[in-house]
């Protein structure tokens, strides 16, 4: 390839790249549904031992009530505030579900977990 080819192929390339972090930063976008977006994947990863037949920890998943309400240790979730919320704290250190247990929960949807408590009004 001719230099000035190059220069310009590599410009279009660098210019592509940086297009597709600036997406990368802005997403998710919309408010997540706990029925639509949050419920299947605790469905998937947690309620098998946080649902029906069992509930570790005294803590029940399938409902927003009992995540608020929580387990043995309080709270699952603290509304509009990821950080401070036992559920997201477990699932970051790796704690929840149980090592070598699984499927884990993916960095996509953790944070569209923590998008989903940051946009959830605080009512307390
Ligand atoms: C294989 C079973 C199992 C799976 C799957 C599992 N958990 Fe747990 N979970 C437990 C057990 C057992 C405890 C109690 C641990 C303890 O008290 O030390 C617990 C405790 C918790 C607690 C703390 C409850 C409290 O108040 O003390 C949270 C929050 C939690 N789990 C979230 C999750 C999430 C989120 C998932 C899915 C990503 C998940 N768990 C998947 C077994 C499981």
């Amino acid at each position: 390839m001719r230099p000035f080819f190059s220069i310009l192929f590599s410009g279009l390339l660098l210019g592509s790249l940086a297009g597709e972090n600036a997406r990368a930063e802005n997403k998710p976008q919309a408010t997540p549904d706990f029925q639509k977006d949050v419920l299947p994947v605790f469905e998937e990863k947690c309620i098998r031992c946080h649902g029906a037949k069992r509930r570790d920890g005294k803590l029940d998943m399938r409902t927003l009530a009992a995540l608020l309400e929580g387990g043995v240790t309080g709270p699952a979730i603290k509304p509009g505030n990821a950080k401070k919320s036992l559920l997201i704290e477990l699932i970051h250190y790796k704690e929840m579900p149980p090592k070598k247990k699984g499927p884990f929960i993916t960095s996509t949807e953790l944070e569209i977990l923590r998008h989903w408590i940051n946009t959830m009004p605080d009512k307390s």
